[in-house]
């Protein structure tokens, strides 16, 4: 059972409970007594409120309270930043004042005995508002909201870029998408004298119990954040939005529990997004196809309220090998609330513009666009001048190539024929940066056989209490099915946020320290007895296996089950609790994951049918702890690609900055039917410099290569070149490419 299990495809230990519906999720906590909050938003991009009439409101039946700027109870900003973990997205408090920054902006919220109650009670709210032209492209806004980011510069790229044999220079846009993940943002506040507990569906317990607690202006022991399930997130939970505060407002006020759910249509207003991109390559290379210079100028927004950086030049310097490399950002306020992280925060717009000057490069050269990038592979990170901590990119090429055909590619374009469809074959590099950061860890062996393992970090859906069991029965041997894992309650010892694809990397280690401690005790009060087998003998000579405690130079079986000891001392549970800090030595070396994916789109232009046929992924992700769930994040994040590639932009009405699509009629992801069958091949290299299973984290890198690889397909078999994402139907009628030639 023990050492296998690291590495299995171990189907989810928390998938019963999901698939019958008795996992409990934010608004499924019953209390008898809870009071609906529905929201009202801002019907204007810019302005100021300028009249609230709640009376019609107030007096409909089950309203209990109409709160706004006007009578709200004053909350705090977070941005003070008393503890070391506290962020939220959205510095400025909800109902601080009467200005409006963006559509979808809270700006009431009805309390009533019944979401009915309260809903209908909100349509008869009557806002007044003076009304300022809202700024939502880069045409009207001139102004960055500050100094530039992400500056950087090794050698002389202009001068470079200059004398360079061959030039691209291209501009990319990408699209402001929205997150959407099925369970929407959700907050049931719920308070015991002066203390609130907050269920939640988050990605980070710990920061949100922080965020609340310098919100509210209580200390951190008087907030609980609770958020045992998460129907995804993709980067949007990371960080507290103001539903939760308001909840807790309305809940202090009222006397009661108080549920706040955000509808879809205000997912794509208050609770963050990925923002827009523009941004200008201009690479040069030698004839022959070496790199000689790489410039990247990107502008992006930000909203009126905060400056979020969507660092899309983090790895251009590190990506390929080139002597003069330099990068700029510059942010840009708009009226749209605050942008957040998602999926692949940054590298995926980045990469994506690289990657697509890269296959543009490629054709200028007529190289293969494969051998382009052998041609410039970057051996060490040239970016931070330091080595990395393991990279096999070169075999993922390689091997994604083999299995892919790729030998058998017609670079001409429109050459290659399946029936009536043209054929378009696409492919790109992937990478995501590895980090590990502290967790706290408990682990408990019961007199029951069984243990229990827990620590506030939280499962978002991608694995992680499988692999705290999968770590716990490595060390200890008990079958996972005996193990319990308790996480997403801020009150346990503090674990890493669900982000960043690093959280495994980060919690292994304190799962296995946790697990030792626990075991040790074990050992220790089996040689305290005085009796039994082990009575006074020397604890370094015995160990555990397969949920046995026996002697080092003897057989499992001759051992003595670990809860005989605990009965027999009567002891109900012994426990280990260990803390790891992030890894200092990964500092020495640039930890990233690199993968390369293949795809095939078909375009048919009888009927303009744009589909994709298959895609290839190979990952060079440090070791996989379970192969199911990884493989799982892998694909997902492929499906996301296709999304961001092909469907995804979330478009704003320029009168009054409302998001036009902001519902799954209008804001197309990719279903079951737009994706076809993936492979994902695991190259399973152990990273030993990041922690000691050498695991790196899957959650973002599946999405990072997919656009550029998509974009290229369609160019191989359209002779289209799309530089706005995403790719439209639209766009390709103006192929010339011909079924009959
Ligand atoms: Mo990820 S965008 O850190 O959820």
């Amino acid at each position: 059972m023990s050492s296998g299990i690291i590495g299995a495809a171990v189907t989810r230990i928390d998938g019963t409970l999901k698939v019958t519906g008795a996992a409990r999720y934010a608004v499924d906590h019953p209390f008898d007594d809870i009071a609906f909050g529905v929201g009202i938003g801002s019907t204007i991009g810019s302005g100021t409120i300028s009249r609230i009439d709640s009376s019609v409101a107030e007096k409909m039946p089950g309203v209990i309270a109409i709160l706004h700027h006007g009578n709200a109870d004053p909350l705090f900003r977070s941005a003070e930043r008393l503890q070391p973990e506290s962020h939220a997205s959205e510095s400025r408090p909800p109902l601080d004042d009467d200005k409006v920054y963006y559509y979808g902006q809270f700006v009431a919220l009805v309390v009533a005995n019944t979401f009915e109650q309260a809903q209908d009670a909100a349509a008869r709210v009557k806002v007044e508002y003076k009304e300022q032209h809202p700024i939502v492209t880069l045409s009207d806004a001139p102004v960055p909201a500050g100094p530039p980011h992400n500056k950087y510069e090794r050698g002389s790229a202009a001068k470079a870029f200059e004398d360079a044999a061959v030039k691209i220079d291209e501009t990319y846009v990408t699209p402001p998408e929205t997150h959407n993940p099925m369970e929407m943002h959700a907050t049931i506040a719920a308070w015991n004298g002066n203390k609130v507990t907050l269920y939640e569906t988050s990605q980070g317990v710990v920061n949100h119990r922080n965020v609340m607690s310098e919100m509210l202006g209580l200390p951190i022991d008087q907030v609980q954040v609770i958020s045992p399930f998460c129907g995804s997130g993709f980067g949007g939970k990371l960080f507290p939005w103001p539903q939760s505060a308001l909840a807790a407002m309305a809940a202090r006020r009222v006397k009661r529990p108080v549920k706040v759910v955000v509808p879809r249509s205000m997912m794509f207003t208050t609770v963050g997004h990925r923002p827009m991109t523009q941004q200008r390559m201009r690479i040069g290379a030698t004839a022959d196809g070496k790199l000689v210079s790489i410039q990247q100028d990107v502008v992006q927004p930000t909203s009126m309220i905060d400056t979020f950086t969507e660092n899309c030049t983090g790895v251009t310097a590190m990506l390929y090998s080139c002597p003069n490399v330099a990068t700029v950002q510059n942010v840009v306020p708009f009226n749209i609330g605050t942008p957040t992280p998602m999926r692949g925060p940054g590298t995926t717009p980045g990469l994506y513009a690289m990657e697509a000057a890269m296959d543009e490069l490629a054709v200028r050269l007529n190289i293969d666009p494969l051998e382009l990038r052998l041609k410039n592979y970057a051996e060490h990170d040239e970016g931070a001048d330091r080595p990395f901590s393991s990279k096999h990119l070169r075999e993922c090429y390689q091997t994604g190539a083999q299995k892919f055909g790729w030998e058998k590619r017609n670079a001409q374009v429109g050459s290659m024929r399946d029936g009536n469809e043209i054929l378009g074959w696409g492919m790109a590099t992937a990478t995501w940066h590895a980090g590990r950061g502290a967790a706290e860890v408990r682990v408990r062996l019961m007199a029951d056989g069984t243990a229990r393992a827990s620590s506030a970090t939280q499962d978002i859906g991608t694995g992680t209490y499988t692999i705290f069991a999968q770590v716990v029965s490595e060390k200890t041997g008990i079958p996972v099915n005996k193990i319990q894992v308790v996480l997403g309650d801020s009150a346990l010892t503090p674990g890493p946020m669900s982000g960043g694809s690093t959280a495994t990397a980060s919690v292994l280690p304190a799962i296995a320290r946790a697990s030792e401690a626990a075991i040790q005790a074990v050992i220790t009060a089996a040689t305290r007895s005085s009796d039994g087998q082990f009575a006074n003998a020397d604890p370094k000579t015995l160990k555990m296996t397969n949920g046995r405690i026996h002697a080092q130079d003897k057989s499992p079986d001759s051992g003595v089950p670990f809860q005989d000891i605990l009965t027999q001392r009567r002891l109900a549970a012994l426990e280990g609790q260990a803390r790891t800090a992030p890894d200092h030595d990964a500092q020495k070396f640039s930890s990233h994951s690199f993968g390369a994916q293949f795809l095939e789109i078909g375009w048919d232009p009888g009927i303009a049918r744009l589909r994709v046929r298959r895609i290839l992924t190979v990952m060079d992700a440090g070791k996989i702890i379970n192969e199911k769930t990884a493989r799982n994040q892998i694909l997902g994040g492929v499906v996301m690609g296709v999304g961001m590639g092909i469907f995804e932009e979330t478009l704003y009405d320029p009168r009054n900055a409302k998001p036009l699509n902001n519902n799954f009629a209008d804001y197309i992801v990719s279903t079951n039917a737009d994706i076809p069958k993936m492979e994902c091949i695991f190259l399973d290299y152990p990273d030993l410099n990041l922690n000691e299973y050498g695991a790196r984290g899957v959650g973002e890198i599946g999405i990072t290569g997919i656009a550029s690889a998509l974009t290229m397909a369609v160019h191989h078999a359209t002779g289209v070149r799309i530089r706005n994402l995403p790719i439209r139907v639209d766009d390709l009628l103006a192929s010339t490419v011909n079924l009959n030639v």
